[in-house]
């Protein structure tokens, strides 16, 4: 697998609904790819991880949630939820990728992320997804989905696959400061203040 197939910010799809649909199964994707991976070429596709994650929570965090926070009747209460189980879930990865993917605890806390993550995507298809696509127009839509690829295009890419994990861990930085420096960008990119 190489870079293109886990950058979110080069799928075509035009509505959010979709890109964010679409994004969910390749989140799915790729943690199987971790868990399958031999322990020695673990790093690779967690780093991929890690990097997918920070860009579709931080797009979906400046873009998409405030929208549905506006929008959406009840909207405070369902992406207040949202928020919560997104920052559970940077915690366990935060720890994860602290522990690093030698640690003989690795898949079964991977295992943890995975439940948790994938219960929070449903949630937010459940809960969110179909009241925007129900309570928004077709151009809301698109504008928002342009929204999330430019958000998402601003991210780090990860070092190209070769590059030592070390130098992988010092380009990316943890998935919080990635997520920080993410967030920073699209603030500014944004014309908002940080
Ligand atoms: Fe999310
Ligand atoms: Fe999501």
């Amino acid at each position: 697998m190489g870079d293109r197939h886990t950058m979110p910010e080069l799928m075509d799809e035009n509505d959010v609904v979709d890109l964010l649909l679409r994004q969910h199964a390749m989140i799915r994707d790729l943690f199987a790819e971790v868990e399958s991976a031999p322990p020695d070429a673990r790093g690779e596709p967690f780093q991929r991880l890690v990097r997918l994650l920070a860009v579709h929570e931080t797009a979906e965090e400046e873009v998409v949630h405030p929208y549905a926070r506006r929008k959406l009747a009840g909207g405070d209460e369902v992406v207040d939820e949202r928020l919560a189980e997104e920052n559970a879930a940077k915690d366990m990865l935060t720890q994860i990728e602290k522990a690093g993917v030698d640690d003989p605890r690795f898949l079964a806390n991977l295992d943890l992320l995975r439940t948790a993550v994938l219960a929070h995507a449903r949630a937010e298809e459940r809960y969110e997804f179909t009241h925007l696509r129900a309570e928004t127009s077709q151009a809301e839509r698109r504008a928002m989905a342009a929204g999330v690829k430019a958000a998402e295009a601003l991210a780090p890419t990860h070092p190209h696959a070769g590059v030592e994990t070390a130098t992988a861990n010092l380009l990316i930085g943890t998935p919080v400061a990635m997520a920080d420096r993410i967030r920073d960008v699209v603030r500014k990119a944004m014309g908002k203040q940080s």
